[in-house]
């Protein structure tokens, strides 16, 4: 029996020395561990074994099967390791590659834009209002002193909804909801998207106007035109000057229409001018007494101007863009410029 133990001993040496792999290691398991392996035959050939023997060789085979079981953990271990050290490799990453770029995306012109106003206008001292895209007839019209039935309506193919609800046509509403809110000294700004039926190469359905406000002890069309002048050189070009033009508007008396001088050729007339030298950009006026009045403003100690821009307008002309519809076609080839 020590001899046939002896002589396993040596195959096992032998065997652990050929054992490169998983499959490898459990042959080594089934030849000597397993059910049928050496091991499980030596305890068998135990019965014929002399009886006082049986106890010193059960000894002898049961360590060599710890021995075997030893070797076969360790070997699992190292055969383990060895498969770990390889897949490490295989999936090591290398960490010094310039990471994949995630593109930040930017502001869309009419952000741009429309921000720029705002950080011009906040400079004077305006502050920001917004007020609801459904908007009542009496803020969008009636109170902005223009009656039921008055024909100045046909100026704006209004988007009616139920009721006396509509989608505002001009974010003129804006200064009643201010001036209900709040008593002169005012100075705001209200931006926002406002609708019209209309729809061509230089109108949309939906464009965003940003409309101003100042009321005051003592406020004049010279305040109007000098804030207005600072706001044009800050836009377009330092040296342009704004020229005001009579006009009509239901809520301003007088009313003008802004131009600014031509900044492509300086005012000496160009197709973008259409050969005036002028470029109109915005309309604006002394606020109405009735409307000051309608919102409980004693017109005869307080004055206001008001000026509604249009932030389309002022985009297609700062970046030179004929036609309206690329701002809202969303087009990456178009958006990417900017
Ligand atoms: N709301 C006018 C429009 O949509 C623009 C406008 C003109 C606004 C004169 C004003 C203003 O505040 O004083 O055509």
């Amino acid at each position: 029996m020590e001899q046939r133990i002896k002589a396993l001993r040596e195959m096992m040496e032998h065997q652990i020395g050929e054992v490169q792999s998983k499959e490898n290691l459990s042959a080594f398991w089934q030849n000597f561990l397993g059910k049928k392996g050496s091991i499980a035959e030596l305890m068998k050939g135990l019965g014929a074994v002399a009886k006082e023997d049986r106890p010193a060789v059960g000894k002898i085979i049961n360590e060599f099967k710890l021995e075997a079981e030893e070797r076969y953990k360790a070997l699992n271990e190292k055969l383990e390791q060895a498969e770990l050290l390889a897949r490490n490799r295989r999936e090591a990453v290398d960490i010094t590659l310039p990471a994949k770029k995630h593109p930040l995306g930017h502001q869309h012109p009419l952000t741009l834009v429309k921000d720029e106003v705002i950080s011009v206008f906040s400079g004077m001292g305006f502050d920001v209002f917004e007020g609801p895209e459904i908007e009542d007839d009496d803020h969008n019209f009636t109170r902005l002193n223009v009656p039921k039935d008055h024909p100045s309506r046909d100026m704006q193919d209004t988007f009616y909804l139920e009721d006396d609800l509509l989608l505002r046509t001009q974010t003129s509403g804006g200064q009643i909801r201010v001036m209900d809110m709040q008593k002169p000294p005012i100075k705001v700004l209200v931006p926002g998207r406002v609708f019209r039926s209309d729809s061509d190469a230089t109108h949309s359905p939906m464009f965003h106007q940003m409309e101003g406000l100042v009321v005051d002890k003592g406020i004049t069309l010279c305040d109007l035109q000098g804030m207005l002048d600072k706001f044009v050189q800050q836009i377009f070009d330092a040296n342009v000057r704004t020229r005001l033009r009579p006009s009509y508007f239901p809520f301003t008396e007088p009313s003008v229409e802004v131009d600014v001088s031509c900044f492509e050729c300086a005012g000496k007339g160009c197709s973008l001018c259409k050969h005036t030298g002028w470029i109109e950009v915005l309309g604006g006026g002394v606020v109405h007494p009735r409307v000051l009045e309608n919102c409980g403003i004693d017109s005869s100690v307080y004055s206001g101007i008001a000026f509604g821009i249009g932030i389309e307008r002022i985009t297609m002309l700062k970046y030179g863009i004929n036609n309206i519809g690329l701002l809202f076609e969303n087009d990456l080839r178009f958006l990417k410029q900017f």
